[in-house]
């Protein structure tokens, strides 16, 4: 059986650059709060009404395309994480296919919704799917478009200053060098906690019927199912919800676990690692993983101080970077893991 080998990989991320300075000028944070807390120094915002999620997908994808040696028109199958969709539905696969030029149906599309850990779950997919030998040039993207739908008033401060746009791509091929590609991953999930890092609404679970029909209509809901009202709006019940301490205590107890769990798989210790990406959530995160692995700041990819949080994009977009500043040599064992909303979490070992 093959292995899954990355054979291409490209990042974008839009123009704008929005500094915390630019931030206080609209919510009460401070500069100093928010790189003590999270290292972010600045982050990047799409141009509205220009970028998409889809669109920021698509000129990472293109750049993985031709650095694996193809065309849009050989890619079988795509792979597109993210949360924040361009549309509710359809999903932003089919929408890259299209912003691709993609006009023959030889090709699946699929969406991953996974929030932070949306590029491990994508590539473990994706693995199998090559592997099996059902696929030889998938297209896995991961692309977030977080400045659309964020509370930029005092209330979101602890979620908004974290989050940036940005997209990554990769092409996964089948290699039968049996020293090179994928080598495992480990998934998990644990529902528990799924509204302490959330965006609830617009959701099925408010119930609502139009009033007209006799199908369920409560004149005692205020909310709008699958849609928002203005009351919503107001509550701010619009936003993305999240438990900050929770999260971090959870991810510091989970990464460590996961990271060991694939490096166990394979016979290695961390110091078998040439490289780890952690998901950038927040640097004293990353930090906390790298001191318990025990590993150099030169073999550790930290990007978040300029991008933020891209979700189901930092991982493609820090080992683009890492590959593109030559950290990523052949033959160098990658760690890559990411913990986020649900909770869902994973750890891909990757030998380059
Ligand atoms: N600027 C200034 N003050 C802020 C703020 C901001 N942007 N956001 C929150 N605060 C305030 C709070 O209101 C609170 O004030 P109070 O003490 O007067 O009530 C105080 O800072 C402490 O808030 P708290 O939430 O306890 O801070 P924290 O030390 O837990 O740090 C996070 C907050 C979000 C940075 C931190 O919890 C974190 O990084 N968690 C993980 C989040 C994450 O990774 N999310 C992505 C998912 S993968």
């Amino acid at each position: 059986m093959p292995r899954t080998k990355i054979a291409g990989i490209g990042f974008y991320v839009p123009e704008q650059v929005v500094t915390n300075h630019d931030l206080m000028r609209h919510m009460e944070t401070t500069d100093e709060w928010i790189q003590e807390r999270s290292g972010i120094v600045e982050r990047r915002y799409a141009k509205r009404h220009e970028e998409t999620t889809s669109s920021l997908g698509a000129k990472a994808a293109r750049i993985a395309i031709e650095r694996a040696g193809i065309t849009p028109a050989d890619v079988d199958f795509i792979i597109f994480a993210t949360l924040s969709p361009d549309y509710f539905f359809p999903g932003c696969g089919v929408l890259l296919q299209r912003e691709l030029g993609i006009t023959h149906t030889e090709i699946g599309a699929l969406d991953i919704r996974n929030q932070c850990s949306g590029f491990v779950y994508g590539l473990t997919v994706a693995d199998q799917f090559v592997r099996s030998g059902m696929y030889k040039n998938i297209l896995l993207v991961g692309a977030e478009v977080h400045s659309m739908g964020l509370d930029y008033s005092t209330r979101g401060r602890n979620v908004t200053v974290l989050f940036g746009d940005g997209a990554g791509a990769v092409i996964l091929q089948p290699t039968d060098d049996a020293n090179q590609g994928i080598l495992t991953s480990k998934l998990h999930s644990d529902g528990t906690h799924a509204e302490q890092l959330a965006l609830i609404n617009p959701g099925a679970h408010s119930g609502y019927h139009d009033h007209n029909t006799d199908f369920g209509y409560d004149e005692s809901l205020e909310f709008g199912g699958l849609f928002l009202t203005e009351k919503m709006v107001e509550d701010g019940m619009a936003f993305p919800v999240m438990d900050g301490q929770l999260v971090f205590k959870t991810a510091v107890t989970k990464f460590p676990e996961v990271i060991k769990e694939v490096l166990d798989d394979q016979g290695f210790t961390p110091a078998d690692i040439d490289l780890f990406i952690p998901h950038q959530a927040n640097l004293r995160i990353s930090q906390f993983v790298q001191k318990k692995l025990g590993l150099p700041d030169e073999k550790v990819w930290n990007n978040i101080q300029r991008f933020g949080n891209t979700t189901a994009a930092t991982i493609p977009i820090a080992l683009c970077e890492a590959w593109e500043a030559g950290k990523v040599k052949k033959g160098d064992l990658i760690c890559i893991a990411a913990f986020g909303s649900g909770f869902t979490w994973g750890a891909s070992l990757i030998r380059w």
